[in-house]
């Protein structure tokens, strides 16, 4: 149930919808800007391109809740944060995820998996990211082009030489400005992801998605990828302990962003 649905089936059920939405806005200052409503704050860039921040690390690692609680520190500094994420920042994009993740799409060959991301970045930064970026805001990204690294290069083995000028045109022209790599031990992520599976079997039948029933074998091999890409561009690229607890990782990110994004 979403919050809004909650608050309403509650005791301030009867207040009228108008004021739910206005307390539900007050409440939900996060802003979105990706697959999920849009909202603005204070802008404080003074009108200077914006900063790219994106979040990555193999499943189960926590990236989702600290996307959130970072959107709401940024936000409550007086920035505009652009909150979104790969696959599925876009309505093609989300289409596009649709097919990615379904569990019918089993049988998809790594080459069409690697295509399909690709075009959900290129429909993503040409509508989201980049447009944001030119308005000053903060761009939030949960995962982005490192993911397809680590995912389609790395742990699927896939030789990505021959789209080099491709990539160079449309994607590695927006390098982001920093990325937190979220790492546990393998054992500890995949142990969340195995009660996040049954958690959705519960309501969802069991449809837990298809790249989310990857074996422990792959995910060490992204792993591993990643860890790769972090000694490749360690001034970008900041490994970040997500074994802790939550609140303790969102200071991390925090401190390391006070000391490197301007403005902050
Ligand atoms: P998602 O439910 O968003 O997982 P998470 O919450 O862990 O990010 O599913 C995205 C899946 O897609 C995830 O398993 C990683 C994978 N992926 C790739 O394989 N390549 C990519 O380029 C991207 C962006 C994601």
């Amino acid at each position: 149930m979403t919050l809004l649905g909650a608050v309403q089936a509650g005791p301030l059920g009867r207040l009228s919808a108008d004021w739910m939405r206005i307390l539900f806005s007050l409440i939900n200052f996060s802003v979105s800007c990706g697959y999920n409503n849009m909202k603005h704050t204070m802008d404080v860039s003074g009108g200077k391109r914006g900063y790219f921040i994106t979040l990555e690390g193999i499943d189960g690692t926590g990236k989702s809740t600290q996307a959130q609680l970072l959107a709401r520190s940024l936000v409550s500094r007086g920035h505009t944060v652009c909150s979104t994420r790969e696959p599925g920042g876009t309505l093609i994009g989300s289409r596009l995820r649709e097919v990615l993740l379904h569990p019918d799409s089993r049988d998809m060959v790594p080459v069409t998996e690697l295509l399909l991301f690709l075009a959900d970045r290129v429909q993503h930064l040409t509508q989201v990211i980049r447009p944001a970026l030119a308005r000053g805001e903060v761009v939030l990204c949960d995962r982005y082009h490192d993911a397809t690294l680590a995912y389609q290069q790395y742990a699927r083995g896939l030789d990505m030489t021959p789209l080099k000028d491709f990539l160079g045109a449309e994607i590695d022209s927006t390098p982001p400005d920093i990325t937190f790599w979220l790492d546990m031990p393998l054992e500890q992520s995949m142990a969340r992801m195995a009660l996040r599976d049954k958690r959705l079997g519960q309501t969802n039948g069991g449809d837990e998605g298809r790249l989310e029933t990857e074996r422990e074998g792959f995910m060490a091999r992204v792993q591993a990828g990643y860890r790769e890409l972090a000694q490749l561009h360690p001034d970008r690229i900041l490994r970040v302990d997500a074994a802790q607890p939550a609140e303790a990782v969102a200071g991390e990110l925090l401190t390391a962003l006070a000391t490197r994004m301007p403005g902050f």
